[in-house]
């Protein structure tokens, strides 16, 4: 008897410790373990993102890419900021839509996530960037882009309240905000904001007139405009908008494959990928 009760809580640890490992790391991507295994994680399925997503094209233009469209009329060339970009959802949705004649800069914390980026991506590759840096230290001056987008992602950052300052930050005064906001919460406690909360953070930013709309099955799109106006800016070179990501100067010099701070004397190198490679300087 003693035999099978040992047996039976043998079993029952490890069905516990399946069950918490399963929820630590593929439920909740990691995000209870912190900011490296989030990445890890990511860098792990970056070849395998797109297949398991399955984005619909004509979905990611009807609720993406037409929506930012609508809401930026009459201007086409914006400048777009999509953090968190991952395998460059939001720049292909607005690549790929007729009228977009902007550029986008996106950035991500995962390396391997955004060499898959530019491989998708290699075709417009005159008009996308993407930078290997961390949402919660942009590396821009504030008020910059005329659009910043933030997709599937606050809810799988250790300091998602940092990163929704810097998005409202490096947004020019009257530029479009748009983030997602989690609302399936049931497996993610003290990591999804309620739509009260977010609109109150979001007004805290500075981000005014925020609508939520239900989105996939488990998200909301919120959208917003930062208080006040300002000219759009449209397809300002990428020396005039990069900062130093170590001394956060704005003096950033391309030579070649590399950008060198005037101030601190860092460098910067571009990947074979062509992917900006920042985030060794914040470390
Ligand atoms: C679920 S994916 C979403 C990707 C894309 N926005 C989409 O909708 O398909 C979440 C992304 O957030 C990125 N991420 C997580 N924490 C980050 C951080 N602190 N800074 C930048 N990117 C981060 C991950 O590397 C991952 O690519």
């Amino acid at each position: 008897m003693n035999d099978w009760l040992s047996m039976l809580l043998l079993v029952l640890l490890a069905v516990a410790i399946i069950a918490l490992g399963w929820w630590l790391l593929i439920a909740t991507e990691g995000v209870y373990l912190g900011r490296r295994v989030v990445v890890w994680l990511y860098d792990l399925f970056a070849d395998r993102y797109d297949r398991v997503k399955n984005y619909y094209r004509e979905y990611e233009h009807m609720y993406l890419a037409q929506p930012v469209m609508e809401r930026i009329a009459p201007h086409r060339s914006p400048l777009v900021l999509d953090v968190a970009t991952g395998t460059g959802r939001l720049p292909l949705a607005l690549l790929r839509h007729a009228h977009f004649q902007g550029r986008v800069i996106g950035l991500d914390l995962s390396r391997r996530m955004l060499r898959q980026a530019a491989r998708n991506l290699y075709i417009f590759d005159d008009r996308v960037t993407f930078i290997w840096g961390s949402a919660e230290n942009l590396p821009f001056p504030n008020d910059t882009f005329d659009v910043v987008t933030c997709l599937e992602a606050l809810e799988f950052m250790v300091r998602p309240q940092i990163v929704l300052g810097e998005l409202a930050r490096v947004l020019r005064p009257g530029g479009l905000l748009l983030v997602s906001q989690r609302i399936n919460t049931r497996l993610m406690p003290g990591k999804v904001w309620s739509s009260g909360q977010i609109l109150e953070l979001l007004a805290e930013c500075g981000i005014q007139d925020a609508q939520a709309q239900i989105w996939q099955v488990d998200y909301r799109k919120v959208w917003g405009y930062k208080a006040g106006s300002s000219p759009v800016t449209g397809g300002r070179p990428l020396a005039e908008v990069l900062r130093c990501p170590r001394c956060r100067a704005q003096i950033l010099e391309q030579r070649e494959q590399t950008w060198l701070c005037g101030n601190c004397g860092a460098r910067v190198y571009t990947g074979a990928d062509g992917v900006i490679e920042m985030y060794p300087l914040e470390r």
